[in-house]
């Protein structure tokens, strides 16, 4: 690792707790490298020493390193198995489940899940936890205001349901959103609450070295009751599952032992 990273790492670890050493380094390096160049910096250590007199280009960064797109039902087959074939299960053993969305980024996956419940359960008595480590794209999944193309993958009856068209957007119900608690919580720096019947964590963990996901399947899973199920992301098959305590309950899903 050039040095000039290796100090940039080590200075934003200091000013945020965020350990870019986790993430891939080529990929990281690449998106930051464009992005310091583009607005005249030539090295990490200029870059940083103006980043830490101009609060808004820390906040560019930030927004650059998260990458933060989602989409409504993405890969809407595995949000049919889960309806078709993961929920039932878990709602027949317990239908007050202990859900989180973790790197929910703008809302649309734990509104995705809120919606999805709702045919089983009435809106009132469901409770998703929904944590990112970026405090912009939480205030805008709050905000629950969304392009139409985050809804391409939406299914009509659901989208009549639970949409409002205004303008070029669609507001999600507040309904919808009474049923999702957002938090910020870094999940390579904060411990992770317990006990939860289903994880649902997709297209973020490929962005991490094969040594922080090692970490990190093994808190997930004991952050799981047996029998709780983890959903991962349509690339994010993993090798090992036994490793982590998991049987395999589909692709993509997981089921702790
Ligand atoms: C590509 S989005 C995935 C959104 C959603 N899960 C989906 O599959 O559509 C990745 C998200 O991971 C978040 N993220 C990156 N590093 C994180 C970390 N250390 N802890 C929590 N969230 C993180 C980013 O802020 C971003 O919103």
């Amino acid at each position: 690792m050039s040095h000039d990273y290796e100090e940039f790492i080590m200075k934003i670890k200091r000013k945020s707790g965020i350990d870019l050493s986790l993430y891939k380094e080529a990929q990281m390096k690449r998106r930051l490298t464009s992005l310091y160049e583009k607005k005249g910096y030539t090295s990490f250590k200029d870059y940083y020493q103006a980043m830490s007199t101009e609060q808004a280009l820390f906040q560019e960064f930030l927004d650059r390193m998260t990458i933060n797109v989602s989409e409504f039902y993405r890969n809407g087959k595995r949000w049919e198995v889960l309806e078709q074939k993961i929920l039932p299960k878990l709602l027949d053993k317990n239908p007050r489940i202990k859900i989180w969305s973790a790197a929910c980024s703008t809302g649309e996956e734990p509104y995705t899940l809120a919606m999805i419940l709702s045919n089983f359960l009435p809106l009132q008595s469901i409770s998703i936890l929904a944590t990112d480590i970026d405090e912009n794209v939480i205030a805008r999944a709050k905000l629950g205001i969304y392009p139409e193309r985050s809804l391409q993958e939406v299914p009509e009856n659901m989208k009549r349901k639970y949409f409002t068209a205004d303008g070029d957007f669609y507001k999600v119900s507040d309904d919808i959103k009474k049923a999702v608690t957002f938090k910020k919580h870094n999940l390579l720096a904060e411990p992770f609450d317990t006990q939860f019947d289903l994880i649902v964590c997709r297209n973020v963990l490929i962005y991490f070295t094969e040594e922080a996901k090692n970490l990190l399947y093994k808190k997930f899973s004991d952050a799981l009751k047996t029998d709780g199920i983890f959903f991962v992301g349509s690339t994010e098959q993993i090798f090992n599952p036994s490793h982590y305590n998991f049987d395999t309950e589909d692709t993509f899903f997981y089921r702790k032992k």
